[in-house]
């Protein structure tokens, strides 16, 4: 066991669900351990500025029971800065100085891959430092805190949507965060029964993505009672086209890590799927068939999109997002006392702590294509030609549920 009696809390990147309780479950087993926990801060801009705070805020019993661990968010706060970016030459020392002026022997960084990034390099420069997953994008090797309840928040969105979709005989078109990884689009649009998911590890063939629209649109209206039916497409932000072509409208500008704030596919699918329509056809005798047409006014379905935008990572952490963010946050303690830096939890199973170099969790996760097919099998479409799921069968030794 080291000799730590002070540590500082910073959580940085995109916020989500479960970083309060990751927090709080980091603050609460240092208090029963008798070692001082500190907010630093916004992020790496509060950990370079910390040589100027007059005080900190110490997580005292009463202080982390005013954290509400089942509000996504964090009360630590973020910013979307990289200290290597950072020009000034003694940045490091820097931080050292205000680690120094308040005594901070050592640091829990909640982060996606880019603040990992920043802890392996802050690790690299001999200040102790253990990292809990968290990003809504799921796009580490391990899981991540705020994922649940992003998938959750989406899931909840897409079944809304049908209620408008389909009293309207909408299409709908429903654009994700998620960055270049599907995983959220995925899980969130299975979760709700959505038509069509495509993600960025797919480019789009927008020839199969209208034909399947086409067909379950014209077949959900046909067999109601009532002439009824949407049609959901989950599309995340990353999307490319066939040809591999990002759909991003490039004026939205890049943060401050550098990296392009990805805005557009939705538009761009929707805009795609109107003029479809609008060409198309066999539309018109569908809409005459069906007692929709009218001449001028409404003579193809029309294409609605939606992009929630931080709605998918705010507001309430799910449920399983609180747990994982209290165990990782209590775990990242015991690790930090066993002298242990530059390494990320992986998960608490029963009285083990798993944990993993961070420099191997950061590195991007993409969507599984078997999984994929499981779901084209089923009849999703995906925006390429459905592959048959052609699964492996093993039989699972060891313990099976290691959460919950
Ligand atoms: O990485 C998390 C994330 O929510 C991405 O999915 C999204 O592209 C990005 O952050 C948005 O970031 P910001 O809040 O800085 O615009």
């Amino acid at each position: 066991m080291t000799d730590i009696k002070r540590i500082g809390i910073i959580t940085s990147g995109g916020d989500c669900g479960g970083l309060n309780a990751v927090i709080k479950g980091a603050a609460r087993m240092a208090n029963a351990l008798d070692i001082e926990t500190y907010v630093i801060p916004n992020g790496y801009a509060g950990l370079y500025n910390l040589v100027e705070f007059e005080s900190l805020t110490r997580l005292t019993s009463d202080r982390i029971d005013n954290v509400d661990a089942a509000l996504a968010g964090s009360e630590a706060g973020h910013s979307r800065v990289k200290i290597k970016k950072i020009k000034d030459e003694g940045k490091y020392e820097r931080i050292k100085k205000g680690l120094a002026k308040f005594g901070i022997d050592a640091l829990v960084i909640s982060g996606g891959d880019d603040s990992g990034s920043v802890m392996v390099d802050l690790d690299g420069q001999g200040i102790p430092c253990v990292h809990v997953p968290k990003t809504m994008d799921l796009d580490l090797q391990t899981y991540s805190v705020g994922a649940d309840s992003t998938i959750n928040r989406i899931a909840n969105f897409t079944v809304d949507l049908k209620t408008t979709g389909r009293t309207h005989n909408r299409i709908i078109v429903l654009e994700v965060f998620g960055r270049y990884a599907g995983h959220t689009a995925l899980r969130g649009g299975i979760g709700a029964d959505a038509d069509c998911i495509l993600i960025p590890e797919i480019p789009a063939d927008f020839d199969v993505v209208y034909e399947h629209v086409k067909k379950v649109y014209m077949d959900r209206i046909r067999a109601s009672d009532v002439n009824a039916g949407t049609y959901i497409l989950i599309v995340a932000e990353g999307l490319r086209d066939a040809g591999g072509k990002e759909l991003v409208d490039e004026s939205a500008g890049v943060d401050a890590f550098g990296h392009k704030r990805l805005a557009g596919a939705g538009k761009f699918v929707r805009q795609e799927l109107s003029r479809r329509f609008a060409a198309d056809p066999e539309i018109p005798v569908f809409m005459k068939e069906q007692g929709l047409f009218v001449e001028e006014l409404y003579m193809a379905p029309e294409v609605r999109e939606v992009r929630p935008g931080h709605l998918v990572r705010c507001g309430r952490s799910s449920a399983f997002d609180v747990n994982f963010g209290k165990e990782g946050g209590a775990a990242a303690i015991f690790l930090l006392l066993e002298g242990l830096s530059g390494i990320t939890v992986v998960e608490v199973d029963g009285s083990n702590i798993l944990y993993k170099p961070t420099a191997e969790v950061i590195e991007q996760r993409l969507v599984d294509m078997d999984i994929v097919s499981l779901y084209e099998t089923q009849g999703v479409c995906f925006g390429r030609e459905p592959q048959q799921f052609s699964p492996v069968i093993t039989r699972h030794e060891g313990k099976v549920c290691r959460h919950l």
